[in-house]
């Protein structure tokens, strides 16, 4: 199966109005595209009668899902419904849709998320052997409204649809900096839009400790500067996700990664205190002293109580990036090593991983970890998640381990979507048995929270994470980058709906650092900036977690699009370049940001913190110059001199430089253009 746009613009006579000649090609927008789909003619009007009903063995969940789909297709046409607050008592089983549920699901590892969707003239029919595939099959039937003259309607369509993978993650990092309840139930939203199934939870690390323990009230009390979510809180989000068929696996790092734990309990360290919780980022020495019975009596007691707290099966326990430098530099922590025949420090923390998860099994848990924990001797039903690279994910797999793939999804980073979406769980040359790929499980989208706040977390998650999202739901097949891109602009726009701030806080961001002044001009710039990825914008300044994330590569955004469509229509001009609109095009736009750097001056003179960018203006400004200039070669197949040559690689040269942790991000688009007039002869 190759589904891309070609297969998914199917014209449908009956759609179109008699005036038309040509019929009007049906193009559907869903994200993640489902595994079958057949468009049938004709379609289902959406009007004010518009009902649903619910038959089967039911739950809560169902009426609850069924509720926030009817409030969210009412809000997006306006029209005025007469159900509404639909719960087990209000809701008929008779209606316009009709839902159709075996079982209640449960949220838990590889359960039944498939649905089977009918739309037809008359009625649509939604069937799920449990209702987290139903509530699948309503955010499927959300995506596939469509509009025309007439007004709203769905497409008659037969889908059948179930997930490539049952391990489909986000990993939210509270830690690092603080995310309250508001940020973790939105992208909650967000995830079960786009089908995500797993909240990875990263609560503990040496930023911050964020789960109030009644046992150890001291965690919080002193490792999370107040900032942490009481047990009554974490019921709730729990309650939440499972709501939306989302589980929740919880995260408390060790051995290292420990600081804010150990700032409360220095006596479990390998190393005499005192300890504070660490402000900077990086990896840290503080770690958990191994060889003493008193930590494995508070572990006994800690994951105790968090396994009764959390009901998911799988608790992981990090086990990253431990630099071991405590643990060589203690003599009795060295003295135990000897005495109990362990070759190193990895089999030092295998011997500490071996005794939690005793205490896990004990408690009825299943085990999971970074790609660190992956050692000799460990049980089969551990899972491993990959970060630092493909091959711990593919020697489990082969040694009869189970194993997710983040590597490749670290969405911090601000890598561009199509990064992420042409990273395959199992790559399409992977030499593995049919038993060996089924250990895989899927992967998770990773969302370290070293740079961003509240204010910006959504916009390094969204709307990247629902490519992502629809690599993990949807058949390796569904690979074509364009058309990705294209509906992913319209689930952005729709995930807004859920109160994700993608979107919106950015131009609230620039209102607040022009001061007052218009945005235009400096929106014009911000659109074709994006911050420096990986891990260099470290280099621009020392974060520490109370730094201002307000700043231009804050409010600038992950794979621009406005710089996307600039290098489409430098690509399309020059596959083409008698086409005179995407000339025009591209004119246009050049001369908007050469012209820009004069007015955003005006605006940086009223706004200091602007200063930093203004170089880039300016370079922004001269580059778009070239570009006109090579243009002009182009359209007039005039060659230019060696001068001209040589000045505009030195422009551009310059222009590519980042500054302020931002690079301008059209400059590739450019120089395709220099070089094609350079290739010009008179
Ligand atoms: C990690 O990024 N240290 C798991």
């Amino acid at each position: 199966m190759r589904l891309t746009i070609l297969t998914l613009v199917i014209f449908s006579a009956t759609l179109s109005a008699q005036w038309f000649s040509k019929p009007k090609p049906v193009v559907l927008n869903l994200m993640p595209i489902p595994q079958h789909i057949e468009l049938k003619s004709g379609a289902f009007r959406v009007t004010d009668d518009f009902s649903l009903g619910v038959t089967g063995r039911t739950h809560n969940r169902i009426y609850g899902g069924a509720d926030r789909f009817l409030q969210r297709l009412s809000g997006r046409t306006g029209l005025f419904f007469t159900q509404g607050f639909l719960n087990e008592k209000t809701t008929p089983t008779e209606g316009k849709l009709i839902i159709r549920v075996q079982r209640p699901g449960e949220v838990k590892l590889g359960e039944d998320e498939s649905y089977e969707l009918t739309i037809s003239r008359k009625g649509i029919v939604l069937e799920a052997h449990t209702d987290l595939g139903a509530l699948h099959g309503l955010e499927t039937l959300l995506q596939l409204l469509s509009v025309d003259g007439e007004g709203y309607y769905f497409p008659a369509i037969q889908i059948n649809d179930h997930p490539q993978y049952p391990w489909r993650g986000l990993l939210i990092d509270v830690c690092r900096h603080w995310h309250p309840m508001d940020v973790i139930k939105r992208n909650l939203d967000g995830m079960a839009a786009v089908k995500l199934n797993v909240l990875h939870f990263h609560l503990s690390e040496d930023q911050g400790f964020r789960v109030e323990s009644k046992i150890f009230p001291e965690l919080t009390e002193k490792g999370s500067d107040g900032n942490y979510f009481t047990q009554t809180q974490i019921r709730e989000i729990i309650q939440y996700a499972d709501d939306r068929g989302i589980r929740v696996v919880p995260e408390f790092d060790m051995p290292g990664h420990t600081t804010a734990l150990l700032t409360a309990r220095p006596d479990l360290a390998s190393a005499p205190g005192p300890y504070d919780i660490e402000r900077k980022f990086g990896v840290f020495d503080p770690t958990i002293d191994p060889t003493q019975e008193s930590t494995y009596a508070f572990m006994e007691k800690f994951w105790g109580e968090m396994a009764a707290l959390f009901p998911d099966e799988y608790m992981h326990i990090g086990g990253d990036e431990n630099n071991g430098k405590q643990w060589d530099a203690n003599p009795r922590i060295q003295a135990f090593k000897d005495s109990m025949d362990l070759a190193d420090n990895h089999a030092l923390q295998r011997y500490f991983n071996t005794r939690v998860l005793e205490i896990l099994t004990k408690n009825g848990k299943k085990m999971m970890g970074w790609d660190e924990i992956f050692q000799p001797d460990l049980p089969k039903n551990i899972v491993i998640q990959s970060w630092r690279g493909r091959k711990a994910l593919i020697d489990a797999a082969r040694q009869g381990y189970q194993g997710i793939l983040s590597n490749g999804y670290y969405i911090d980073l601000c890598y561009p979507t199509s990064d992420h979406y042409l990273n395959f769980p199992i790559a399409p040359d992977a030499d593995l048995t049919p038993d060996e790929r089924a250990r895989i499980l899927g992967g998770e989208a990773t969302m370290w929270a070293e740079l961003v706040t509240p204010e910006t977390i959504d916009s390094r998650i969204w709307p990247r994470t629902a490519a992502i999202a629809e690599r993990f739901w949807s058949a390796p097949e569904v690979n074509d980058v364009d058309d990705m891109y294209r509906r992913l602009e319209r689930v952005s726009v729709q995930l807004e709906e859920l109160g994700l701030t993608h979107e919106k806080n950015y131009p609230m961001m620039l209102r607040r650092l022009t001061n007052h002044q218009d945005i235009t001009a400096l929106q014009t710039l911000v659109d074709v900036l994006e911050p420096v990825k990986g891990y260099t914008r470290h280099r621009y300044a020392t974060y520490t977690s109370h730094s201002p994330l307000t700043h231009v590569v804050d409010a600038a955004r992950p794979d621009a699009v406005v710089a996307r469509e600039f290098r489409n229509l430098v690509d399309a001009y020059l596959e083409n370049p008698v086409e005179g609109v995407t000339q025009t095009a591209i004119i246009q736009r050049l001369i908007r940001w050469e012209s820009n750097h004069a007015r955003l001056k005006t605006t940086i003179a009223g706004s200091p913190v602007l200063k930093e960018v203004e170089s880039l203006s300016a370079d922004l400004s001269h580059a778009s110059t070239v570009g006109r200039d090579a243009l002009a070669y182009l359209a007039l197949c005039e060659a230019p001199d060696s001068s001209w040559t040589e000045v505009s690689h030195q422009v551009l040269e310059a222009a590519k430089q980042p500054h302020a942790a931002v690079e301008i991000i059209v400059v590739s688009a450019i120089e395709k253009l220099v070089n094609a007039a350079e290739r010009v002869k008179s």
